[in-house]
């Protein structure tokens, strides 16, 4: 069964997740939003592991939005805890599964603790090469092409494409073949917009904590069905 579907999925490199609707899952229960994003990490967790079995290398999860930061003091602070826990809970099995962490977004903005688990996790796991989970945190794509376009000052001609990419946070990974944002809305919201020029997209209802390894298997069977031209007939 596995093995079927990493043949379907054989073509994909890279998958994203938008991983949105912790909010409303939660406010539904009658929950605190805290708890919306705790079973966020849950659902995280469950489905990287899927991702990973089906043969696909690379995930990138829009964890925490340079915007993100207009939320109010307690949730940021919430935010910023379960990454670290999760950090923390979960480096012996990124060791243990040899999964690769990468970061993007501008770190200097978490507290020491964080950076500190961020820079162990990185060390620890940066000989991988064929699993990798990249964690957008205080990330803003428009921010990130600025960064690049500022570095790219600094090259004395003109630049390739090539180059330009190996400014930008994902240099080491290559574009999503496909992103997938659940909770309905239909938008990238400032995330791996330069990354995303033929990425094809999925916009689902679901809400993040209710996404799953069987709705996983529904986007990658649609994906299946695509044509990806890149431009060409
Ligand atoms: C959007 O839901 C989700 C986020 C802003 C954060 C996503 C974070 C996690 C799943 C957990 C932490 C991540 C890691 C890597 C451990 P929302 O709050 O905007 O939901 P709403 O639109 O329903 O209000």
């Amino acid at each position: 069964m596995l093995k079927d579907l990493k043949k379907q999925t054989s073509s994909i490199s890279h998958i994203a997740f938008i991983m949105d609707g912790n909010g409303r899952w939660a406010k539904s229960r009658l929950m605190p939003r805290k708890l919306g994003h705790k079973k966020g990490v849950e659902t995280l967790k469950e489905v990287t592991e899927a991702v990973y079995a089906r043969g696909i290398k690379h995930i990138s999860v829009y964890a925490f939005s340079s915007e993100n930061k207009q939320r109010p003091e307690d949730e940021i602070k919430n935010l910023v805890s379960l990454v670290k826990e999760y950090l923390k809970k979960e480096l012996e099995n990124f060791i243990e599964n040899e999964i690769r962490l990468e970061f993007m977004g501008d770190l200097d903005y978490f507290p020491k603790d964080t950076q500190d688990i961020i820079g162990d996790s990185l060390e620890k796991t940066k000989h991988f090469k064929n699993k990798v989970l990249n964690i957008a945190l205080n990330y803003g794509s428009q921010d990130e092409i600025l960064r690049a376009a500022n570095l790219a000052k600094k090259f004395p001609n003109e630049i390739t494409k090539e180059e330009f990419y190996s400014l930008l946070y994902t240099s080491n990974i290559p574009p999503p073949d496909l992103i997938v944002r659940t909770g309905g809305d239909k938008r990238l919201s400032n995330f791996m917009l330069y990354q995303a020029a033929y990425s094809e997209l999925f916009f689902l209802d679901i809400l993040w904590p209710d996404f799953s390894e069987t709705e996983l298997d529904k986007v990658l069977e649609e994906f299946g069905k695509r044509q990806r031209r890149f431009g060409k007939v």
